[in-house]
């Protein structure tokens, strides 16, 4: 769970490292570090901390030196101290490492090189691959074939990149930890994440598990195993260095709520088919409407899937979907829409998944749903589905993530990059991905086709807009003002907008540190109503389904004294008279509203955390990308 970076070219190497440990900051940031071969040997800066911290030690006297390798950490063994941050080296301080991963085998490594006289200065799994390395060359043997024998050695999943203080290369490679190859005209970079070196390249290689490279300033090369060649696809990603950065805005987190419309856009562009009656929708605010694209209402083929054509899933007989956090949130609303269409779909949390998998056969579709593409349990979940049969389909963010590569089939949310730990937009295009993948599903496999999916593709059709209202018109700061300092606080709602309860929860107790806890409604009355007070407001979520019943479970909790503040639409005037505050969205088919009203419970958790003053983008204890189990 660590950022691990690489630069070697023409010009100094430090300013870019520090640059790029910045953008991969939300990979991890308990301790960073840098490496640099200048005219003396290795320059190795590291300490516990942000980047900043790196950075103003680095600057008191900045290395020189064209190539180095760089790490931001995420502390999986061992506390977050200057002896445990990375770059880690050999006992004559002449090879230096970063790794992200676990080196499952590092306890029995350790021990064996301490019987041939290794000494070591951190509690970290990291530190033996130095000495590995050490003991090869020592034995004569040229560095890439070092670098491919310690590889051999390791058990675990890592990305590891390496150099000395005299070959002119930096050596790199993956095992279950992604590791990406930026290529410049005099200049090549690796990185855990492309954004690490997005201001300096779009072109870039995605590294596969196994592959070992070479990188050198005037070229590279990829070998296997064995040092046979390798020819891997050089691509061009199409992210903008700006969407890596924060722009006008004070954290990630807000920005990436303002941009859903974009991002929504984004999504739904070229896949929802155009009907020959409907009138074309431009998306105000959102960027196909800034380039002058329109999106249309759908016809009788509603959905227009590239990957997918019609029939792709006529063989599938089951559905399963795996997946953490808030994609798990995700996952539960892709099960809802498929019972609706009489498709009966399983969701399982993908830690549980990994430990005892349910049965699958050929014709079971195992669907992963995971922005990062990165997530170490929902892979395990994958793996052993596959293993059992199962068709496996990643439903993620990142191209040439290790859920995209690794599946037989992908879907792409097409959110860009998302850099606040907690997930906002790419929530938001997951659950439009999953009404337009559950539409193919339906068709497929149980030949449904119904009006409501009819209007629910049109309504998903102009949803940048819709957002870009609530964005505009929300009501949250008013709400916080009122509810900010409370015991607690619930979420409510039934069928949809139960998983978009357990988000809005999700979202608030992992920003503002206070407790917050989303229930299916209907299940207050089975425990949790004896934790409602009057100081522990309640956010119900209408979506235009089950409306009556959840009022009735809001007037349980106000018959205790908690304050409700219904997430509802804006002509239901029934609830907004009835609630004590109000969330309001624009009237939408339920499916489209659940989208609004998670919208407006991001906003809500965002203002309560500025007001506390948290550190919103990077929470403590949590990391955006989590490749351990
Ligand atoms: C919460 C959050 C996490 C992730 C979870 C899965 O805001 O971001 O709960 O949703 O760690 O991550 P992915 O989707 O990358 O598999």
């Amino acid at each position: 769970m660590c950022g691990i970076t690489a630069r070697i070219g023409r010009g100094d190497a430090v300013d870019e490292l520090l640059t790029g440990l910045e953008n991969l900051e939300y990979r991890g940031y308990d301790s960073a570090g840098v490496a640099i071969k200048n005219g003396h040997g290795l320059a190795v800066h590291k300490r516990e901390g942000k980047i900043d911290q790196l950075k103003s030690r680095v600057e008191q006297s900045p290395p020189e030196g064209s190539m180095g390798i760089g790490h931001t950490r995420w502390s999986t063994h061992g506390p977050p101290t200057d002896a445990n941050a990375h770059p880690h080296t050999d006992c004559t301080g002449s090879i230096a490492v970063v790794h992200n991963g676990i080196i499952e085998n590092h306890e029995a490594l350790k021990a064996d090189l301490r019987e041939r006289g290794h000494r070591f200065e951190s509690d970290t799994d990291t530190e033996v691959i130095p000495h590995l390395l050490e003991e090869h060359v020592d034995r004569g043997l040229e560095l890439d074939v070092a670098f491919r024998r310690m590889a051999e050695q390791l058990q675990g999943s890592y990305a590891i990149a390496a150099m000395t203080d005299e070959a002119d290369a930096v050596y790199a490679t993956r095992q279950g930890s992604p590791l990406v190859l930026g290529i410049d005209d005099d200049c090549h970079y690796l990185a855990s994440d492309v954004p690490a070196f997005l201001e300096f390249t779009d072109r870039v290689v995605y590294l596969e598990d196994g592959d070992v490279v070479t990188v050198t300033d005037e070229g590279y090369e990829i070998v296997d195993s064995q040092g046979d060649p390798l020819d891997r696809e050089v691509r061009t990603v199409d992210w903008v260095a700006e969407d890596a950065e924060k722009g006008r805005y004070d954290h990630f987190m807000r920005k990436e709520i303002s941009e859903q419309p974009t991002a929504l856009a984004q999504t739904i562009e070229g896949r929802i088919d155009a009907s020959e009656e409907g009138e074309p929708i431009v998306t105000d605010g959102s960027e196909a409407a800034s380039r002058g694209d329109s999106v249309s209402t759908p016809g009788a083929d509603g959905v227009s899937l590239e990957e997918f054509p019609p029939g792709t899933f006529a063989d599938v007989s089951a559905i399963q979907f795996v997946a953490c956090g808030t994609s798990y949130h995700a996952a539960l609303y892709g099960q809802q829409l498929l019972a609706r269409r009489g498709v009966s779909a399983q969701t399982f949390r993908a830690g549980e998944y990994a430990m005892s998998p349910a049965p699958v056969d050929d014709d079971t579709l195992v669907i992963g749903v995971t922005q990062s593409g990165e997530t170490a349990d929902t892979l395990e979940s994958l793996r052993r589905a596959a293993e059992g049969g199962a068709r496996t389909l990643a439903l993620t963010n990142v191209v040439g993530s290790t859920a995209a590569r690794e599946c037989d089939d992908a879907m792409f949310i097409r959110a860009g990059p998302e850099i606040g730990v907690a997930a906002t937009k790419t929530f938001s295009s997951q659950v439009a991905s999953l009404g337009l993948l559950a539409e193919r599903l339906a068709r497929d496999v149980a030949d449904s086709e119904s009006e409501d999916s009819r209007q629910l593709l049109a309504e998903l059709s102009t949803l940048p807009e819709t957002v870009q209202r609530v964005l505009d018109e929300t009501q949250a700061m008013e709400v916080v003002d009122r509810y900010r300092a409370m015991d607690s606080y619930f979420f409510i709602g039934r069928g949809v907008a139960h998983p978009v309860a357990m988000e809005g929860a999700l979202k608030f107790k992992e920003i503002t540190y206070e407790h917050a806890e989303g229930f299916a409604a209907g299940q207050l009355k089975h425990g949790p109503l004896a934790l409602v007070t009057p100081n522990t407001p309640v956010f119900a979520v209408f979506t235009g389904r089950h409306t009556d019943k959840t009022l009735s479970n809001v007037r349980e909790v106000q018959a205790r004294g908690a304050p409700v503040i219904g997430v509802v639409s804006e002509d239901n005037r029934e609830v907004i008279d009835t609630v004590d505050a109000a969330l309001t969205i624009p009237e939408a088919h339920p499916d489209v509203a659940a989208v609004l009203a998670n919208v407006q419970l991001q906003l809500v958790a965002y203002h309560v955390a500025d007001y506390l003053d948290r550190p919103i983008d990077k929470p403590r204890n949590l990391a955006k990308s989590v490749t351990v189990e």
